[in-house]
Formats: C-alpha cells, structure tokens, sequence
C-alpha cells in the first residue's frame, strides 16, 4: 500500500498547535473531569442492558462478566491516560492514531468513534425515552404509540425486524433537542448540570446497593454459570462455550461483551483534555478514577440483582427497578426509575458533548471541513455547528432505530478504537522513547498488549452480525476519505510543501 497512507500527524506540529487562539476554555479541574467520567459511563449498561446480560447470555456469572469487561477497560484506560497526558488536546484516540499509525488509521478511528458517541447517544436517547415512558405509565399517563417508539424493532427469538406501528419516537427526539441546547451554551454550563445529575445517579446506585442487599438469596446464583464461563465465536463458528439456537455466543464472556456497553465513556474524558485546567495531571486521573469507581459498583449491583432474582426471572427492560418490584417495594422502583432517567441524561450529556470534540479535532487537521466542524462559537466558544450536526444526527437515529442494533454497533466500534489505541501505545514507545510522558502505563509491554488481546476476545463474544454492519460502516467511511480527507489532511497539505516541518521530524 501507498506508504502516504501511513504518514503520520508530528508530534511538534500537534504541540505547536495548542498555543493557537482558536481553543476552548479551560475550566475543568481533576473532580469535574472525574464527574463527566462517571457522568459518561453510568447509565443504560447498567440499568437496561443487564437484564439481557444476566437473563440470556450469562446467569449469575454476570457478576464476573462485569468484572472481565472492567478488566480489559483498565488496560485500555491505562494507555488512553498515557496518550492523553502526552497529547492532551480535544480528539482523543483519533489524535492518538493521527500522531503514531498515520493518516489512514487516524481517519479509521475518527470515523469510529462516531459510532462510540453518536451512535452510542442514539442507543442512549433511547433507553431514556423507555425509562421515560414507564415512570409516566406508573402515573398513569401514557405518549400516543404512533409516537412513542422507533418504527421498526428487532425480534429476537425470530431473528428479523418487525413494523411496531409507531412512526416517531417523540421522547428521544426532545431530549436529545434539550441537551443539544445546553451544549451549544457552554462548557461550564454543561458541566454544572452534569455534576448534579452524576450525584443524584450514584445516591440511586448505591440505594439499590445498600437496600438490594437486604433481599439477596444466595440459592439464586446458583447454578453460577448456567452458560459456561466462555461464549466465543470467530464469524459465527464457536471456538469456545455454547452457542443459542441461532447460532450466538453464550456465556460469562458473551455476557462482558454486551454490557461492555456500560463501561463506555470514561475515555471521554480525553476528549476534555482542551478544557482541562492541568491536563497532563488530571485527565489520567479522571479517566482512571471514573472508570474505577463505576467497575467497583457494577460488580456491586449485578450482585445485588442477580442475588435478589433468579437470573431466568430477571426483567430484560427495567431489570434493576423490576427487581424491587418483584420483591413488593413498589417505592424504590419509581425511585430507581428516576434515578435511571437522571442517570441516562448525564450519559447522553457527556457522548454527544464528547463527538462535536472530536470532530472538531479532524476539522483542523482538515479530514473533514474546517468551516463547519471548525467553527467554535464567539461567545460561548463551543463547537456550535457540529454540535447541531451531532444533535439531529443523534435524534434521528434514535427516533429511527431500535436500541439493541444501536447498543451492539456501539460496543464493536468502541471495541476496535480500543484495540487501536493499546496498538498505538506500544508503537509510540518505540517511535518516540524520549518524548515527555507525565503519566506512563504501568508494565508496558505487558498492558498494552493485555488490552489488545482482551478487546479482540469480546469483539469475537459479540453476535457475528456486528462484525458485517462494522466492516458496512467503515467501507462508507473510507469512501468519505477518499473523496475528501485523502486531499486536504494535514499529511497531505505536507506532502504538497504547503506546511514546512522542522527537519528533525522531516524523516519520521
Ligand atoms: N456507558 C454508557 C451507558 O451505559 C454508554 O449508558
């Protein structure tokens, strides 16, 4: 292949950069980036998608899915906290990419992490409108059905998608419209109004915690594994543990790679890096220290729920909230309920506040349009138009698509940007030793490694259509590339001599 593919975004250019005048405010200290973390990470994983985790692919063992699947996020954030204390300006992993595998893969993984945050939010804006609806439904208030749900869904045990008669889903489309308002305001704002939301979401976690306990059979998780302790697959062959009826992985491993879903986010805090008041400092602290806290709690809760419910009993839509109903608190199930719609809200403020950064990020290295995805408002100094953009793409597909096919597409997109980002770690050690790393990833190669081979195990315990639909969105990426990124990248405006680079980075 054309070695221009692979030139790679300098270093110093990169740095150079983040003197310049178009930047965002830097107002966000260890705690507020810590809080868009755990902001970002709480939400649908935990309140929704461990009903089928537990109910369909796991048993009990989901407590060790949680554990396995905040394993392999560790090595990964381990090395997102190097890059982002390295190069700590808005992109995150793409900018990663950008800096150490080149031009091609830097597009592959911006492309990519639409999939983690826009698609991510859709799949999110979604399970708000569900939690949304049912509080209303226990007030006895109901949303007409031609606009309470996406027009199609997707039927599990028969394998194809189905009319549900609905045309709109009216809830997603307006709280997706409210959080794009808030965002087009500013930062600060932005912030504020997650740290409130994040506190009342971990009041509610730790209530289901604290309370769940007190109704904990353990005959419950028993048997443990009813699915194996595997569930891997490699394009719809099984290599490791069972396999459903219609040929998808089961077991503990195919459980972590479906409520992987609920870990992702705390990588965007490396999307803040611009805004952090300390960078280098404070956003491997945010990153780690989000992403442990919310590891130590699901271990917590899927505990809790899969102890309180035989897992076969366990509620696939409400399974946290059902779980106290079906044990007659009827209470505690409109309060977690509302912790839930609370909970979402602040992970859908944190996704779509994450992807207008990124973009922002390929705008000025000209992979995309720098007039648009560039423009940072005057007054309130947020990418406003792509903040637009992200908010009605958000909004129609959530209001188009149903939530499992968007949740899924999420987890192996997120999935591969990990797998990138360990690559990158380890590449650029070797390519750049000196450069200044104030936060290192421990036992390196060993980390970086570890996170690769963890990844590609949960990619591989996903049902195989998730592979088809990621090659699907990559191949409409590339075609976007070609026609536009391939000529007006930095790499290429290099080439043509329009920049000039310092000659130690001319042979890089
Ligand atoms: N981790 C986020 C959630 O579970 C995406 O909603």
């Amino acid at each position: 292949m054309n070695s221009s593919f692979f030139a790679k975004k300098p270093l110093s250019l990169l740095l150079e950069e983040m003197k310049g005048e178009n930047r965002l405010r830097r107002v966000l200290g260890p705690v507020t980036l810590s809080s868009l973390g755990v902001g970002a990470i709480i939400g649908t994983g935990i309140f929704v998608l461990t009903g089928v985790g537990a109910h369909d692919k796991a048993g009990p063992a989901l407590i060790l899915s949680f554990a396995a699947s905040g394993v392999a996020c560790i090595f990964a954030a381990l090395c997102y906290a190097e890059f982002a204390s390295m190069v700590p300006v808005a992109g995150s992993a793409y900018t990663y990419a950008y800096a150490t595998l080149g031009e091609l893969f830097a597009w592959i993984i911006g492309w990519d992490l639409v999939l983690e945050y826009a698609v991510a939010s859709a799949a999110v804006a979604h399970g708000w409108s569900a939690h949304f609806q049912d509080l209303l439904k226990s007030f006895g208030m109901y949303i007409p059905q031609s606009f309470s749900s996406a027009p199609i869904d997707y039927d599990l045990a028969a394998g194809h998608f189905f009319v549900t008669g609905s045309y709109l889903d009216v809830p997603a489309i307006i709280i997706t419209a409210i959080i794009t308002y808030i965002l087009v305001k500013g930062i600060k704002e932005s912030a504020v109004f997650n740290t409130t939301m994040v506190a009342i979401k971990l009041v509610i976690v730790l209530f289901v915690i604290v309370v769940g306990v007190f109704y904990i059979d353990p005959n419950n998780w028993k048997p443990f594994a009813p699915f194996g302790f595997t569930g891997i697959s490699f394009f719809g062959h099984t290599l490791f543990g069972q396999t459903s009826a219609d040929g998808v992985p089961l077991g503990m491993l195919a459980g972590a790679a479906i409520i992987f879903f609920a870990y992702i986010g705390f990588d965007s805090v490396s999307t803040h890096a611009e805004e952090a008041k300390n960078p280098q400092r404070d956003v491997p602290i945010g990153i780690i220290s989000s992403l442990l806290i919310c590891t130590f709690l699901y271990i917590a809760v899927s505990a809790v729920l899969t102890g309180m419910v035989p897992y076969d009993q366990i509620d696939i839509n409400a399974p946290v909230s059902n779980a106290f109903a079906q044990k007659g608190l009827p209470m505690a199930q409109r309060l977690i309920d509302v912790g839930a719609i609370t909970g979402i809200t602040s992970v859908l403020l944190v996704m779509m506040l994450s992807q207008p950064r990124v973009l922002l990020a390929m705008a000025r290295d000209g992979m995309v349009p720098e007039s648009f995805f560039g423009a940072v408002h005057p007054k309130f100094r947020t990418p406003w138009k792509s903040t637009l953009l992200t908010g009605f793409f958000v909004a129609t597909m959530a209001t188009l698509l149903p939530l499992r096919i968007l949740a899924e597409l999420t987890n192996i997109g997120t999935l591969l940007a990990f797998v990138i980002v360990c690559a990158a770690v380890l590449i650029m050690r070797k390519t750049h030793p000196h450069a200044k790393r104030p936060f290192r990833a421990p036992w390196s190669p060993f980390v970086p490694i570890a996170g690769i081979v963890c990844c590609l195990i949960l990619m591989f315990s996903l049902p195989v259509e998730n592979w088809w639909r990621l090659f699907i969105w990559l191949g409409i990426g590339f075609l976007i590339y070609f026609s536009y990124g391939r000529r007006h990248c930095v790499t290429a405006r290099i080439r043509r001599g329009e920049i000039v680079l310092p000659p130690e980075e001319i042979n890089q």
